[in-house]
Parts: structure tokens; C-alpha cells; sequence
């Protein structure tokens, strides 16, 4: 059974994955997204405001789907799921990092490329996997290539996916969503340019609307 967290990044299709400098912006961000339509985000672990980022987003949006990306360790995990994350997300599989997400139910969306890395989260039982970095591992055709034998495995590919390029992994069977940092530039939110986050979403949401996806089993 799917978890319902994967069912909401399904149905919005797309997946922010942000750097974020300030905390003090989290909330406007949020907000940001929000209204353009995309109530979901991903804050990495890679700057030192992003726990805090999450802590705000989390308390200003109770409802907002909100992800923590680039865990890498254990500690990482715990801090951003006490910070308010939904879910973890991590470039490749920390193995102790995800027996406790899932001990705690708490979905994790480990990097797998390889049938190998992709069977050791099988085995931890992972549903879904983030295929990155996307475009310079094979893109789409590496996908359904590595798919294959694995017929209930599902991706979100991330790493130069850009709106003009989506459209071929969403509308791939095993492909739940794309995410990237192409909707949400660390400049932007450093420069306060919000106006281009918005215009940048809608842009994506309206691509993501007009393709036939395959439904969700
Ligand atoms: C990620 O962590 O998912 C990637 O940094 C996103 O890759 P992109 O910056 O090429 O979108």
C-alpha cells in the first residue's frame, strides 16, 4: 500500500527541492507555494538554516507537505522529523536512516540507480526512490531500463529536470513525480525575487496539468 504522503507528491506531480540561507524566508516561501498552487516542499539539509527553515514552515503550515532532503546520516534523520518533516529524502540509502524512518513510519525516498542499490532498499522495504541525479545517469531511458525487473518499484527522478523536459518522465508509468531545484532558485528566495518562484511553479503545474498520466494503482 502506497503511503497517502506518496499519493499527494503523485497528484501535485512536482517536488521543490530547495537550499535555503535564511530561515527567516521559510515562511514566505512556503506561503509562496502555497498560493501558487504546489502545497508540498522539500528543504535540503545542506545549509545550517535549514532545520529551522522546516521548524517555521511546519509551524506556520501545519498542512503543508513538507520533506527533508540530502539525509545522510542517522542524526540528520531524527533532527529533521523532531524539525516537522513528512518525509526524508536522501541522495543515496543511509541504511540506519531509513530502519528508523520506517521503524517510525515516517516515509524515506532513498537515491537508488543500480539494481543493486535499488533491491538493498527493497529488502529495508522502500516503495519509492529518488533516481538522481536523472538526466546524467540515462534520464528516462535508464529508467525503464532498470525498472524493469522490479515491477512494483516506483521513481521520483531529480537532477536537471526542468520544465521543458518533464513531461517524458511523468508521463512514464513508473515515474510518481519529478523534483529539482529549477522551481525554487537558491537566488531567488536570496534575493526576494518570489514573483519568479510563482511564475516558475505555474509554468511547471500547467505542464504537469495537460499531460495523460498514467493513474495511480
Ligand atoms: C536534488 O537534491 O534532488 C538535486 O540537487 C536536484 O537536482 P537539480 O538541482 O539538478 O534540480
Amino acid at each position: 500500500m502506497l503511503n497517502p504522503i506518496y499519493r499527494t507528491i503523485y497528484s501535485l506531480g512536482l517536488i521543490p527541492v530547495v537550499e535555503i540561507d535564511d530561515s527567516s524566508r521559510a515562511e514566505v516561501l512556503a506561503r509562496t507555494l502555497i498560493e501558487a498552487g504546489l502545497p508540498l516542499v522539500e528543504i535540503t539539509l545542506r545549509t545550517p538554516a535549514a532545520l529551522q527553515a522546516i521548524q517555521s514552515i511546519r509551524r506556520a503550515y501545519p498542512n503543508i507537505t513538507l520533506g527533508a532532503g540530502t539525509i545522510l546520516t542517522l542524526d540528520q534523520a531524527r533532527q529533521a522529523a523532531s524539525a516537522g518533516a513528512d518525509f526524508l529524502v536522501s541522495p543515496g540509502l543511509p541504511q540506519d536512516a531509513v530502519e528508523w524512518a520506517l521503524s517510525e513510519g515516517i516515509p524515506f525516498l532513498p537515491g537508488a540507480v543500480t539494481p543493486h542499490e535499488i533491491l538493498q532498499g527493497l529488502r529495508l522495504g522502500i516503495e519509492v526512490f529518488k533516481f538522481f541525479p536523472a538526466e546524467t545517469m540515462g534520464g528516462i531511458a535508464a529508467i525503464k531500463a532498470v525498472s524493469d525487473p522490479f515491477p512494483s518499484v516506483r521513481f521520483i527522478p531529480t537532477g536537471g529536470i526542468q520544465t521543458d523536459n518533464l513531461s517524458s518522465y511523468l508521463t512514464h508509468e513508473r515515474v510518481l513525480a519529478v523534483g529539482g531545484s529549477w522551481l525554487v532558485k537558491r537566488q531567488w528566495i536570496k534575493n526576494g525575487q518570489f514573483d519568479q518562484i510563482t511564475a516558475q511553479v505555474k509554468a511547471a503545474a500547467r505542464v504537469v496539468q495537460s499531460l495523460s498520466r498514467p493513474a495511480l494503482t
